[in-house]
């Protein structure tokens, strides 16, 4: 594979992994607003097969290792892997590698995951249909998928400028330490795909920053307490 031909976050995720390692597990927008919101969506997973999609460095494989499931963690990023091999463990009840959400999931058997996790990491794939039709092929009858993106809302103007058609599915980049290109979508390209690869839609949440938020960031708080910034799904596999 070439660079040219490597998914657009990858390069920026390679270079961010140590910072977000760091920060992810204290960080008011992780820890404190999408966290709380897509871990509440979760049913119980002892016992249970799930795969985190987009693992990043590993936040949702430890907290679904620790609650008894086993979890294979998949990731673009090398980088990133490599953080949440070193702060989770490649053990009994968890495997990490390395593949794209981009691409059909080869390594997965029809039928063979209880659950499905994947937080803030579709923003990167720009084809919903394809990734969740390659959801509901892994997943056995009535699994679940909890998902966790930024908000529509968020993402276009006036939180967003960059954005022109809210009715296209555009390329855009965010800045944190590195340029970051993401794909923003409409509400109907979030839902759509997932109701037409025959999942059942079963919860929305707009998360609102908690009180601890308040606490760390108050300069952000009375925004982000009337804007939503992340939307959070549980779907089930008719
Ligand atoms: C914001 S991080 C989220 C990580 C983790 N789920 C969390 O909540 O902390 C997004 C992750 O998606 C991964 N990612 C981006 N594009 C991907 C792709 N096409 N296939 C698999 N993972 C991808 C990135 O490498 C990164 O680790």
């Amino acid at each position: 594979m070439t660079a040219d031909d490597d998914p657009i976050a990858k390069a920026a995720y390679d270079e961010l992994a140590e910072t977000y390692a760091t920060n992810v597990r204290t960080n008011a927008y992780n820890a404190e607003l999408e966290f709380p919101a897509t871990s509440s969506l979760i049913p119980d997973v002892d016992g249970k097969r799930i795969l985190d999609a987009g693992c990043g460095t590993g936040v949702y494989t430890e907290w679904l290792v620790e609650r008894g499931a086993d979890v294979v963690g998949i990731d673009v990023s090398d980088e990133m892997l490599g953080h949440a091999i070193e702060q989770v463990g490649d053990g009994d009840c968890t495997e990490f590698r390395r593949a794209d959400l981009e691409e059909p999931l080869e390594f997965a058997t029809a039928r063979s995951f209880d659950g499905i996790v994947s937080a803030l990491a579709l923003s990167y794939v720009e084809d919903w249909r394809q990734v969740f039709s390659e959801f509901a092929r892994v997943l056995k009858p009535g699994g679940f998928l909890v998902f966790s993106t930024g908000h529509p809302i968020d993402e276009f103007p006036p939180e967003n400028d960059e954005a022109e058609n809210y009715f296209e599915v555009e390329r855009l980049t965010k800045e944190w330490d590195v340029e970051v290109p993401y794909y923003r979508r409409p509400f109907s390209e979030m839902l759509n795909p997932l109701l037409e690869n025959g999942f059942r839609l079963e919860t929305i949440v707009e998360p609102q920053p908690t009180d601890a938020f308040a606490e760390q960031r108050p300069e952000r708080y009375e925004k982000e307490s009337r804007n939503p910034v992340f939307l959070c799904v549980r779907a089930t596999m008719r």
